[in-house]
């Protein structure tokens, strides 16, 4: 019987220094392989949009594709916590709208927690939805969603200004109740700083090796996405290689009359 994580394992987690490991998908097939191999958060992010749905940015993922594809990973994971992005201005425009969508996320979807983008704005929501009993994990510093704003997917926070600004962020969403803050292309010494200063898990993606924890986008770090990729991601296979081969094998096998073969009995 495998025993779930839970929203405040990951606390403890941070306690006993023992660094979390997140990914991202976004069906049942990905979700039980990442599963069984022992991640501890399974993120369904809104980057479903660029690394399954093909558009050039996060913003036309809809809540709709959201739950369809959460419910998806929840049907195949019985050990992570599946936490679901909420996108592009499911959240932003008032709170009521936030705890009724955040709700379809968990009823319908299946997710035990949500991930909202922004800092101070966004607290006050953080808070309604921590009051509730939704579990918000945040995300600061490079927020795809404001990637117009940042005149593209730019690192953030390299000015001493913006640096302090993303620290009172982070004591901010700590205090409304969130439980964890993915720190995405920030400076490693200013993720360092955060992660220090607060007692909830911070988790990095381009934000050097001192966050509580590590997330990436599984299609980059598993070697299945060939679009442009972040400098920070490594790739831990090269599963689109591996199935460039298979699918070149099935072609020339079904071509030349390899595949299927006869039956011995006739039938
Ligand atoms: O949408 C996503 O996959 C994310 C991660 C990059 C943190 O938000």
């Amino acid at each position: 019987m495998v025993k779930p994580v839970r929203v405040p394992d990951l606390r403890l987690m941070k306690q006993h220094h023992e660094r979390i490991t997140v990914l991202t998908a976004y069906d049942a097939t990905m979700a039980r392989i990442l599963d069984r191999a022992g991640i501890d958060i399974i993120l369904v992010g809104d980057s479903l949009g660029m690394v399954v749905l093909g558009y050039p940015t996060t913003l036309p993922v809809t809540l709709d594709m959201m739950i369809h594809h959460t419910a998806a990973v929840a049907r195949g994971t019985e050990r992570a916590l599946v936490v679901a992005d909420m996108p592009f201005l499911t959240y932003q425009l008032s709170t009521e709208e936030a705890m009724r969508n955040a709700g379809r996320l968990i009823k319908e979807g299946n997710a035990a927690a949500v991930k909202i983008e922004g800092g101070e704005p966004m607290v006050e929501t953080a808070r309604r939805l921590a009051d509730v009993g939704v579990p918000v994990m945040g995300h600061l510093g490079l927020t795809p969603q404001s990637v117009h704003k940042f005149g593209g997917f730019r690192p953030q926070a390299r000015d001493p200004q913006s640096a302090s600004q993303l620290l009172l962020d982070a004591a901010a969403l700590e205090k409304a109740g969130v439980f964890a803050i993915v720190l995405e292309s920030i400076p490693d010494d200013v993720a360092k700083q955060v992660t220090s200063s607060i007692g909830i898990p911070t988790i990095g993606i381009g934000a050097g090796p001192h966050c509580d924890g590590q997330v990436l986008v599984s299609y980059d770090a598993l070697g299945l996405y060939d679009g442009p990729m972040p400098p920070f991601v490594k790739q831990f296979a090269r599963a689109a290689d591996e199935l460039m081969k298979g699918a070149k094998s099935y072609i020339e096998d079904v071509r030349a009359g390899r595949f299927p073969p006869a039956r011995e009995d006739g039938r």
